[in-house]
């Protein structure tokens, strides 16, 4: 028993959770998920499993994504990539609800299943019926050897190393990663991006790493900010385009660990519904960077303000505007609006781990949920 808990505080490195850990490894994790796969000085992107598939790829006429929870969060951050980067329309479908539903697919379809464990039960079967139907299908797995990597056609691993805590923070990070790159691939193959904009895209993913760190060194200040809101017992998260699926993630990232109830939505979807639920008890967090729908977050903010709502805005270094009508300011370092949600994501998990441990919440292996989910 002890041994078993010394080899334990071992692996967790000096960290009291394996979460707080596999958060603090993303700098890492997200650069081994593109090491030797990108070389942004030469323009060049090295993924030889989609070379290999480059006719099918470049005549895909469509693009479905399966798959389950945080992986599922990471198909729509894909979605939004490929179809601005390559111009392939995208799907992205719970692989519960896909395999059930009698889906149309067809020969000239590609599906990608994105899976950290690599087990789930659903995403699995969703990968065979598809499989049936003739369409390729892609893997874009964690654990290497595992049964989804093995039944698929061909595939990209993430790196992000074995991943504990149930809450998924490095696996996703890594996917994001990963499927940025294939998006730049397509638009490479498909020659839907300029060889400039290309280059200038790969620049900017190989600054992601010490933006990360950068983002991490917010861990006293978020730390401040859960102590004030630990007792909630719900909260809002809203954000646009690249951001929305942050909202999502954010989200449950905090119900999972520290059981409040919590919601993601698409900040403008606010007024049908949640914006109901706004008063001076609510905390919202906004995730409000400088990108393409700056403008437009802005005056969601004011709309939660105005029904007193508690703004916790995630916004871009030297922002001058949200500072005024937020409550708290988290600033993260500014990136691509693509690549945001790799940095944007990172104070919602810090949020939701200090949270979870400031209400004695077992952040490693909350309560009925599993790392991976091998029945249906
Ligand atoms: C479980 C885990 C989640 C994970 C989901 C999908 O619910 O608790 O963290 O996102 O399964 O798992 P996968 O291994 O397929 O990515």
């Amino acid at each position: 028993q002890t041994l078993e808990m010394e080899l334990e505080s071992i692996e967790k490195g000096g960290y009291p959770h394996f979460m707080l850990k596999e958060i603090f490894e993303q700098p890492r994790s997200i650069l081994d998920s593109m090491r030797g796969r990108l070389v942004a000085e030469n323009t060049q992107l090295t993924m030889s499993s989609i070379r290999e598939y480059a006719t099918r790829f470049k005549n895909a006429d469509r693009i479905i994504i399966v798959a389950c929870g945080t992986s599922w969060h990471a198909g729509l951050v894909a979605e939004y990539m490929i179809e601005e980067f390559a111009r392939i329309p995208v799907e992205v479908e719970y692989a519960s609800e896909f395999r059930y539903r009698n889906p149309v697919i067809r020969e000239g379809d590609i599906v990608v299943a994105i899976s950290q464990s690599g087990e789930t039960a659903d995403t699995l079967a969703a990968l065979e019926l598809a499989k049936s139907k003739g369409a390729l299908i892609f893997g874009v797995c964690n654990v290497v050897g595992s049964s989804i990597a093995r039944a698929t056609d061909a595939g990209a691993y993430t790196h992000a190393g074995p991943e504990i805590g149930v809450a998924s923070t490095k696996a996703f990070t890594a996917q994001v990663t990963v499927l940025s790159l294939i998006a730049m691939m397509l638009a490479e193959m498909r020659g839907t991006m300029e060889t400039s904009a290309l280059r200038q895209m790969m620049m900017e993913m190989e600054q992601i790493p010490a933006k990360v760190e950068k983002a991490l060194q917010l861990d006293k200040e978020i730390q401040a900010i859960s102590e004030i809101f630990k007792d909630a017992t719900n909260f809002i998260y809203l954000g646009r385009g690249f951001n929305f699926p942050v909202a999502l993630e954010g989200a449950l990232k905090l119900k999972e660990i520290s059981y409040i109830h919590a919601e993601g939505y698409p900040a403008a979807e606010m007024k049908h519904g949640p914006i109901a639920l706004i008063d001076e008890n609510m905390p919202v967090v906004v995730i409000a960077t400088k990108d393409s729908s700056y403008e437009k977050i802005v005056s969601n903010v004011q709309e939660v303000r105005a029904r007193k709502g508690r703004v916790i805005a995630i916004v871009t270094e030297g922002d001058t505007v949200i500072p005024q009508m937020a409550e708290f300011v988290i600033e993260v370092p500014a990136a691509h609006e693509a690549l945001m949600p790799l940095i944007s994501v990172i104070p919602l998990q810090l949020l939701s781990y200090h949270i979870a441990v400031m209400r004695g919440c077992n952040v490693d292996q909350p309560r009925n949920l599993a790392k991976s989910v091998t029945v249906e």
